[in-house]
């Protein structure tokens, strides 16, 4: 009989606000800096570095559980975002790249849906440091809710607004399933660890993060700005999804109701909308 599915612990207090959250919303991304301790990544790096290292092994190996999927920075963001008791992961990838490797596609993983929902997270932790010429994901911040076919998204190169996850050792990535990603040319001789897994939303939403009580779910700012190398640019088609999104997470979804053309979400706190828009 299969084991049954690892749930987190009771006592993990979530860690964003209102604000993080809808962050999350409008970026499917968020970034832990070198949040796992220099100790962690030195064991975990050097168990990847035997021959016969199974990173599988890591969702049942203890050590691994207590001080990497249950780190209170990382299990804090995901019980904020999946509820409480949420699925650990059955499964671990090691994206292992050792010596000079050309660019992949861009792709959204298989079953991506963009749902303006949030049901699954994909976690991303480098125990060594990445510098750009080792080849780090590269994301698209804001993608996850950009729907596009597999066979469409291979032909793009550089993207206005991505972003590189070149970063110090210990740092995690928590990201939205359906955000588009790539690995760019590795440059360098170096061999580079990048560990990845899901973690699954067990309940039903419920706004049950660092609420502030004077958050105003009329009154926000769905709108999402990138910064593109060009200067800073809003994506207005994101806004109505962005909303739907963080209402469904604060369950919500049955209040969720759009005014329609330009109205609510589209900011009503912004009266440059009106002015930029053709
Ligand atoms: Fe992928």
């Amino acid at each position: 009989m299969a084991q049954e599915a690892r749930r987190a612990p009771n006592d993990i207090r979530p860690t964003l606000t209102d604000e993080k959250v809808l962050e999350f919303c409008k970026t499917g991304i968020l970034t832990l800096e070198g949040v796992i301790p220099e100790s962690t990544n030195r064991w975990v790096f050097d168990y990847l570095d035997q021959e016969d290292a199974d990173p599988h092994q890591l969702v049942r190996d203890e050590c691994f559980i207590d001080e990497v999927l249950l780190h209170p920075a990382v299990a804090g963001v995901i019980r904020s975002l999946l509820g409480a008791h949420f699925q650990l992961p059955e499964w671990m990838a090691n994206h292992r790249l050792a010596g000079p490797v050309e660019a992949k596609y861009w792709h959204i993983d298989a079953g991506s849906n963009f749902e303006r929902a949030c049901n699954l997270l994909q976690v991303f932790y480098i125990p060594q440091a990445n510098t750009a010429e080792m080849g780090p994901t590269l994301f698209l911040p804001g993608s996850h809710l950009v729907p596009i076919a597999r066979e469409d998204i291979e032909r793009f190169g550089n993207l206005a607004g991505q972003e590189m996850t070149a970063a110090t050792a210990g740092s995690v990535f928590v990201t939205a399933y359906s955000i588009w990603h790539r690995q760019p040319p590795k440059a360098d001789r170096s061999t580079r660890n990048l560990l990845k897994w899901v973690c699954w939303r067990t309940e039903q939403p419920v706004r049950d993060w660092m609420e502030d009580p004077n958050f105003d779910f009329g009154g926000a700012d769905y709108t999402y700005t990138s910064d593109y190398f060009y200067g800073p640019a809003r994506m207005w088609q994101s806004v109505p999804r962005v909303a739907e999104m963080f209402y469904w997470l604060s369950g919500k979804a049955e209040e969720f109701r759009m005014v329609g053309g330009a109205g609510w979400p589209y900011s009503s706190t912004d009266p440059g909308f009106q002015a930029s828009s053709p």
